[in-house]
């Protein structure tokens, strides 16, 4: 049985990362305003992931006998001002991800949820990856500033990410 206090850490992170999938989407949607075509691909799978970090929070509440109560997903920006703006944005964000998952571990070691803890310990991992490959993307970018012959390049390297649903480690 899910202790109250974890329950409503997890339903926030539900929140959490279905807000990631919305404002990665919405960052597709200015990428391909402004003809990234390859780049908006690459959001929209970065979306699909995070709704998949939900889903899996969602799953584990249910499998410990918690309630899910969802809530409104806030509005997220509609508009950057270039493509590194974005990419600085996705590192931030990253960052607060980790942030949030690391505050909830800090909660379920306090509570003495061992179940949760381990649990979380995925999306630790999964975070270290997240900000290390948003971080990569911003440098890249910022290589050839953001323009020309080399973001050019990188947006066709981009259109070929396919969704592979991230490792589970079960
Ligand atoms: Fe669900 Fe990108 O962290």
């Amino acid at each position: 049985m899910l202790n109250k206090k974890i329950e409503t850490e997890l339903n926030k992170q539900v929140n959490a990362e279905l807000y990631s999938a919305y404002f990665y989407l919405s960052m597709s949607a200015y990428l391909e305003s402004i003809n990234l075509s390859g780049f908006a691909h690459w959001m929209r799978i970065q979306a699909e992931e995070e709704q998949f970090h939900a889903m899996k929070i969602f799953d584990f509440i249910n499998e410990r006998g918690g309630r899910i109560t969802l809530t409104e997903i806030r509005k997220p920006k509609t508009e950057w001002e270039n493509v590194i703006s974005v990419a600085e944005e996705i590192y931030e964000h990253e960052q607060i991800v980790t942030n949030l998952i690391n505050n909830i571990v800090d909660v379920a070691i306090e509570e003495k949820d061992h179940a949760t803890n381990n649990f979380l310990q995925w999306f630790v991992a999964e975070q270290v990856e997240e900000e290390s490959n948003s971080e990569n993307l911003l440098n890249q970018l910022k290589m050839f500033d953001g323009k020309g012959h080399g973001l050019f390049m990188l947006d066709k390297e981009l259109s070929n990410r396919t969704f592979v649903p991230p490792t589970t480690g079960e």
